[in-house]
């Protein structure tokens, strides 16, 4: 398939393109690099520079297919700012997908595949969390991304868009043969800093919230890796069919907490990971795992990595080797 790629120089953009293109797929990606990297994507890959929020390069980029579908990452993701500055979550996440949506209606592209998020559940009343499990985010950037999967599927129903939303768990893990990685400014998420602090970049971690209701008191998360989630975007993209809008979440199955991944990344690299208790960070959910049964069942995906070591044991050769991440 050619495949045009929004934010394809982005964490989670980045490993699906070199997936894809690895999977003999052709692919073009569109990414404004305000977050992304110009050197995440391979150099045989056609890069155009550009914003999703700019309609007609947008739309001339889109017209040099054709295009069978599209692979839509680029958002912003920070939560604690999507609760300071919403607007610019509405703006970016959901107008700015409406014009990408658009644009394809118009120029007939009829497969999305989307980065949805299981921060559309926000606190869920069960776990593990199934597609079922009620939607109720509780923070704006989780609104946006529910707005978004309302869009696919009122378009699915009106005008043949075949879409999939893949709500992921926590991205995590570099690339394994370590040319690519994860490298966000300003850093916000467990594995990485924590992997800092093992670098001596930082002085410790500090742990939002001790007093949970987990086995010890720190809050458990299901880390997917980034490869993993890039084969179910792979296998969406070849199943979905126009006129069908399809949800799955994205996640092992499995939950580990921050205390967990601490004394994970202290095994893996042999360093010591100072840590320190801190308050509960505002938004945090104490337990997100996902339920990944309707994915495995339904496209035959299987995560390759199921094992935080494992997962954490590749991020840190990305580390190690990119203590400044993508900056020489
Ligand atoms: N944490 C710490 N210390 C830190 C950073 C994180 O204790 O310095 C904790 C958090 O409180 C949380 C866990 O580590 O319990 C994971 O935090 P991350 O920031 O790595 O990830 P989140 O679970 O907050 O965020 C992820 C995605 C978001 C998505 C969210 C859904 O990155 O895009 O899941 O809850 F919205």
């Amino acid at each position: 398939m050619r495949v045009f790629v929004t934010g394809g120089a982005g964490y989670v953009g980045s490993h699906c393109v070199k997936h894809l293109v690895a999977h003999g797929h052709e692919v073009v990606v569109y990414d404004n690099l305000v977050y992304g990297h110009r050197a995440a994507v391979p150099g045989n890959v056609r890069f155009v520079k550009g914003d999703l929020g700019d309609a007609p390069t947008l739309r001339a980029a889109l017209t040099t297919g054709p295009f069978d579908a599209v692979m839509h990452f680029a958002a912003f993701a920070y939560v604690g700012e999507s609760v300071t500055e919403p607007l610019k979550y509405y703006r970016n996440n959901v107008a700015n997908t409406l014009g990408l949506l658009e644009a394809m209606h118009v120029v007939g592209v009829r497969r999305l595949v989307f980065s949805s998020t299981c921060a559309t559940y926000g606190v869920p009343d069960r776990v593990p969390i199934t597609e079922f499990t009620t939607q109720n985010p509780i923070n704006p950037y989780g609104r946006s991304k529910l707005m978004v999967e309302w869009m696919l599927q009122d378009s699915a129903r009106a005008w043949g868009l075949g879409a999939c939303a893949l709500r992921y768990f926590n991205a995590s893990g570099a690339a394994a043969d370590g040319s690519i990685g994860e490298d966000h400014k300003p850093e916000t998420h467990l594995i990485p800093i924590v992997l800092q602090v093992a670098l001596g970049q930082r002085p410790h971690v500090g742990v939002f919230g001790t007093d949970y209701d987990t086995p010890d008191g720190t809050c458990v998360r299901d880390y997917i890796h980034v490869d993993d989630l890039a084969s179910a975007h792979r296998l969406a993209i070849e199943a979905i069919r126009p006129g069908e809008a399809r949800f799955y979440n994205v996640g092992t199955g499995k939950g580990n907490s921050v205390k967990e991944v601490i004394d994970a990344a202290a095994r893996v690299t042999g360093r010591t990971i100072p840590s320190d208790p801190n308050p509960r960070r505002p938004g945090d959910p104490p337990v997100l795992v996902a339920d990944g049964d309707k994915i495995r069942r339904e496209l035959g995906w299987q995560p390759a990595y199921t094992d935080i070591e494992q997962t954490i044991a590749s991020a840190w050769r990305w580390h190690e080797a990119h203590p400044n991440g993508y900056e020489a």
